[in-house]
């Protein structure tokens, strides 16, 4: 049994998440693919970082390119972010005929349909369930689980750390830059919040549960975004006095050719399950004009439960490879159509 050998970019909160999932569940893992799976090279921004997971300091580098270029690594699992360097090793790569599985919503929202075109050229497998919701499988489900129905709308918390955020304001008598610090040390926040509190994050994950949902071109552009930035504790309570909780919730709604997608702090009446959700979970209610409606619940970030996801995709990587097929070819280029905000 050959093994199958993977080049990770990026040990942080998620890549750390990842190399224990791959060690710990080995046996299962490569009895579910048939044969093991090898971290081979990882790539770091500081080699002399302290590592809270024991790993060899001959298979690190700070080179990503090392990592790319390696012809015996088949598959590359990007959880480094950014945008631009990032999208300049995964094209590479997809050149070089590697698989990949990433985590970056910021690239798969702007060049998502740029990186599925190359995959489809080279033949090669790109799967990105960790980059939306965490460790709920919403984006298989969007893709697999409803392709047979015509979803109208998407609704949900896509944001862990505006929630945990939101939820200990109003449980607890904790101040905004507080539970923010606490967040992010949790690993739950992005390198740079602000993208976290200004909507940004969650704006980014609805383009592609847009995109996917509604199989049509969601851009960037299209979504009205606002984050929780300016909501202080006194609407909280004020919102809680007339029986809702604050919550910032990405919509998106479909009615005949036209969407609307946003990216807003709402207030939820509290018999509404989303309001409900609290900390870093997340929440994904799809309306579907044959299913009605269905919810999916679980963390939103972090370091296991989203590295779930990536190994999950991982694994389905490994399987097509083994049987010679491609996986989900979503986030195609779809034919564009109208957007509400397009009238404004
Ligand atoms: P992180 O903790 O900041 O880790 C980033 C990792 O990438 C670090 O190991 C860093 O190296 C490495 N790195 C950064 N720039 C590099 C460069 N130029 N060359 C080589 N290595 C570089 O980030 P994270 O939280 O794991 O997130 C990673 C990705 O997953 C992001 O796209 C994020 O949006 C996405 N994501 C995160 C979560 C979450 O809960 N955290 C959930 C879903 C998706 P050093 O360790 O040496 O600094
Ligand atoms: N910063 C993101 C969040 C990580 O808090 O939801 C998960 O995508």
């Amino acid at each position: 049994m050959k093994p199958v050998k993977v080049g990770l970019l990026g040990l942080g909160t998620v890549g750390t998440g990842v190399v224990r999932i791959v060690e710990g569940h080995q046996e299962d893992l490569s009895s579910q693919v048939g044969s093991p799976i090898i971290i081979e090279k990882v790539a770091v921004k500081n080699l002399e970082k302290a590592r809270s997971i024991e790993i060899e300091q001959s298979k690190l580098t700070e080179d990503p390119w090392e990592v790319i270029r390696d012809p015996e690594i088949d598959v590359i699992v990007e959880v480094m972010g950014g945008v631009e360097a990032a999208k300049e090793y995964i094209l590479e790569a997809l050149d070089r005929g590697k698989h990949i599985v990433t985590a970056n919503k910021d690239l798969m929202a702007l060049y998502g349909s740029e990186i599925m075109a190359k995959a489809l050229e080279k033949q090669c497998d790109v799967f990105y369930e960790a980059s939306v919701a965490g460790g709920i499988p919403i984006i298989r489900t969007l893709i697999e689980g409803f392709s047979s129905d015509r979803i109208v709308k998407i609704m949900g918390i896509v944001n862990g750390t505006t929630n945990y955020i939101l939820s200990k304001m109003s449980q607890e008598d904790a101040s905004y830059e507080d539970v923010l610090k606490e967040a992010q040390e949790l690993g739950y926040a992005e390198a740079d919040p602000t993208s976290d509190v200004e909507g940004l994050d969650a704006a980014r994950k609805m383009v592609i549960l847009g995109t996917l949902g509604f199989r049509t071109n969601v851009e960037l552009s299209d979504v009205d975004v606002r984050g929780i930035s300016s909501v202080s504790k006194e609407d909280i309570a004020y919102a809680k006095k007339l029986g809702y909780e604050m919550k910032l919730l990405g919509i998106a709604d479909r009615q005949d050719d036209e969407f609307s997608v946003s990216v807003q702090p709402t207030m939820v009446k509290k018999s509404h399950p989303i309001a409900a959700v609290n900390g870093v979970f997340n929440a994904v209610y799809v309306h579907g004009e044959a299913v009605g409606e269905t919810m999916f619940y679980g963390a939103g970030a972090g370091e296991m439960p989203t590295a779930t996801s990536v190994v999950a995709d991982l694994v389905a990587v490994v399987k097509n490879l083994k049987l010679g097929v491609n996986g989900l070819k979503a986030m195609v280029p779809y034919k564009t159509k109208k957007l509400k905000s397009d009238e404004q």
